[in-house]
Parts: C-alpha cells; structure tokens; sequence
C-alpha cells in the first residue's frame, strides 16, 4: 500500500539529486491515533522535535487534513499520512518508535477502566502491526486504561515471539507533569526545578506520588500531603468535569508524550543518564507490571529504579494501589487469553 500523503507536491518537481535531503539524520517515529485530541498536538510536538527525521500518522480517520497541516511546517521531519487498517502495515515499517494515543477518552462519570471493552481491542491490533512490520520500535502505549493495555500489548508481544520487556513503555508521564505543577504551586517555586516521582500505575489510587522523594528535598504538613495526593490522583477526572463531555486531557497529555518520547529518543542516540517515570515489566513489587522511575537507553528501558525509601502513608497507598493494580493487570492477561 502507498502512503496516503508523501511530502508536497514541490518534491517531484525536481531531480531527487538536486534536491536537500529530505531531514536531517534521526530517528523515525509513528504515531498511531494521530487525529484524535491527543495524537494532532502530539503529531504538532513531535514535527517540532529535532531527533525526529520521519514522522508517519496513522488513524482511521482524518489522517489527511492533519497530514496536510503538520507537513507545512518548516521543520526537518518528513511526515506522511497512513488511513485505516489497511496502510497500518505502511506506517509502521522502518519505524523506531511508536506511540499510541489511539481508543476512546473518558467522559464524566467514567473510570478508565470503563474504556477497557473498546480500548483493549484497538490496542491489540495495533500491537499487532508492530509486532509484524517493526518488532524492533520501542512503544510508548497511552491508550487507556493503562493499567491493562500495557499488559495485553506484552501478551501481543510475547504470541508474536517479539517480546522485549525493556522496550514496552506505558505513558505516566502526565501524572509527574501534574505532581511537578501542584507541589510547585503548593512550594511557590517554578515547575521546572520540582521533580516528583510518581509510582505504581496510571489510574486513581494506583498513582502514587512520593511527596517525601521531592527533588530539592522539602517537607510538606500533614494537610498539605493529603491536598497533594487527592489532587495528583484526581487530576485527569479534574480535566474530565472542567470539559463536561468534550473528552479528556489532550492538551497537558501530548505535552507529556512528547515529553517522554524526546526522553526516549534521547536515550535511544545513547544519552547518559535519562531518566524517567513509567509503567514498565518490573521486579520491583511482586506485580509484573509497575510504575518507578526507569533509564532510557538505546534499547528503551535498560534500568529499573527501586522505590527507595517511603514512609508510612506512602506504604499504606501502596499497599492499596497494588490491589487494584494485580486486578487491573490480570483483567488485561485475561482479555488475551479468550
Ligand atoms: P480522541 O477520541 O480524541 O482520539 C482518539 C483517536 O484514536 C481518534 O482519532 C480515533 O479515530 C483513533 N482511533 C480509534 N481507533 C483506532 C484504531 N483502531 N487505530 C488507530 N486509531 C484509532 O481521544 P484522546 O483524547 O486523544 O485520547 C486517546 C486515548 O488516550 C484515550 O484512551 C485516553 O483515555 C488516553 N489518555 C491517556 C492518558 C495517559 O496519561 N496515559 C492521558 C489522557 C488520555
């Protein structure tokens, strides 16, 4: 299948020779659900970023007006267009990583967990598109609910023989966002040099930040612990109402996939010392999947941190969060193996 869209028109006007290069060395990058809330500003971030030198869009609808746009700016990356299932193949092959804001976001009233019937089977066909045109990317899973997409995309994997722990990443990064801007506000510092980590998985009380391992080191009241943590938990529900029925973060979450993608392409050129929160294969709880901070390398996660030291109320919201964490994995495994 052909691309939907190649570059302008302007590039057949010429000999190839005679032509610039079409972008400068980097990396190629896919992203699939690219004309959803997220994945258009995701895809306006993504042109922007330097490492990039091809960037597909793929989605079942709308890929070529967004296409259309994003190609016009005058940055290095090429992009093309893919549309529906059958150009998947196309969009995928070559690429180096792949990120997935493809599925459907909360409304009011909804948990993530809500999404699961629909999301769960996008996220394996997509899965399985990696899996067969580029079983080498790394993958960045948005697609919610997190908590279980990541483990039914690691039983894709595994079935297609592909399997690589160290390269499936699900995307927390919107909950550190979140903790670096409220606790700043709280402090009264610039969310730049606040750095919470932010632990377990990507659902309610299963987001776990870990006030007591704030960089620069400070101490918060009792109260201010308890504001901080319904707060950082509750912060995508925040969004939900604020839009009353007009979707959920997409704004804030492509800012933090693009955040976390430039991390990941960083570490992939082999960068010393990225690190970055996310929902990995882990054996630092006796759950297989969970949330700490990880080093980006050039084979995706290549270092596991531990917790490190918590105290007794972030022992207790473990305890808690591993609970709905082992159901919300296990509600994934089982999906797979109908
Ligand atoms: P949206 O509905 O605006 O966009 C989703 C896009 O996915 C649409 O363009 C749709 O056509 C596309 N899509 C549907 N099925 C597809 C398929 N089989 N292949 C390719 N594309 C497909 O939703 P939005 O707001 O962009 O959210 C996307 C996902 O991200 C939702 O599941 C949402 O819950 C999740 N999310 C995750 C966050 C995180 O922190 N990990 C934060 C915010 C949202």
């Amino acid at each position: 299948t052909r691309p939907q869209m190649e570059e302008g028109m302007g590039s057949a006007l010429r000999p190839a020779a005679c032509r610039a290069k079409g972008g400068a060395p980097g990396f190629k990058v896919a992203v699939l659900g690219a004309a959803g809330g997220i994945g258009q500003s995701l895809s306006l971030l993504m042109k922007m970023n330097p490492l990039v030198s091809v960037l597909h869009l793929y989605d079942v609808v709308n890929t070529p007006g967004v296409t259309a746009d994003v190609s016009h700016m005058d940055t290095s990356a090429v992009v093309r267009g893919f549309l529906g299932p059958q150009q998947l193949e196309a969009a995928l092959t070559g690429m180096d990583l792949v990120i997935i804001p493809a599925g459907l976001p909360r409304k009011p009233g909804m948990t993530r967990d809500d999404l699961f019937n629909k999301n769960a089977g996008i996220v394996r066909a997509l899965c399985e598109g990696v899996a067969k045109s580029c079983p080498n990317a790394i993958v960045n899973l948005i697609s919610n609910p997190v908590n279980s997409t990541v483990p039914i995309a690691a039983e894709v994997f595994k079935r297609a023989g592909t399997y690589s722990p160290k390269r499936l990443l699900g995307v927390t990064t919107l909950d550190v966002a979140r903790a670096n801007t409220f606790v700043a506000e709280v402090l009264g510092v610039d969310p730049k040099e606040v750095n919470v980590p932010v632990v377990g998985g990507h659902a309610g009380i299963t987001i776990l930040p870990l006030l007591s391992q704030v960089s620069p080191p400070c101490s918060f009241t009792p109260d201010e612990i308890s504001y901080l943590t319904t707060r950082i938990q509750n912060g995508g529900t925040e969004v939900v109402e604020a839009k009353a029925g007009a979707g959920s973060a997409t704004l804030s979450m492509a800012f933090a996939a693009a955040k976390f993608a430039d991390a990941c392409l960083r570490g992939m050129r082999g960068d010393a010392g990225v690190v970055e929160c996310s929902y990995v294969a882990s054996e630092v709880t006796e759950l297989p999947f969970f949330a700490t901070k990880v080093r980006l390398g050039r084979g995706g996660a290549e270092e596991i941190f531990p917790l490190g030291p918590l105290n007794d109320f972030e022992r207790a919201g473990l305890e808690k969060a591993k609970k709905e964490l082992s159901e919300s994995i296990q509600k994934g495994v089982s999906f797979m193996s109908k």
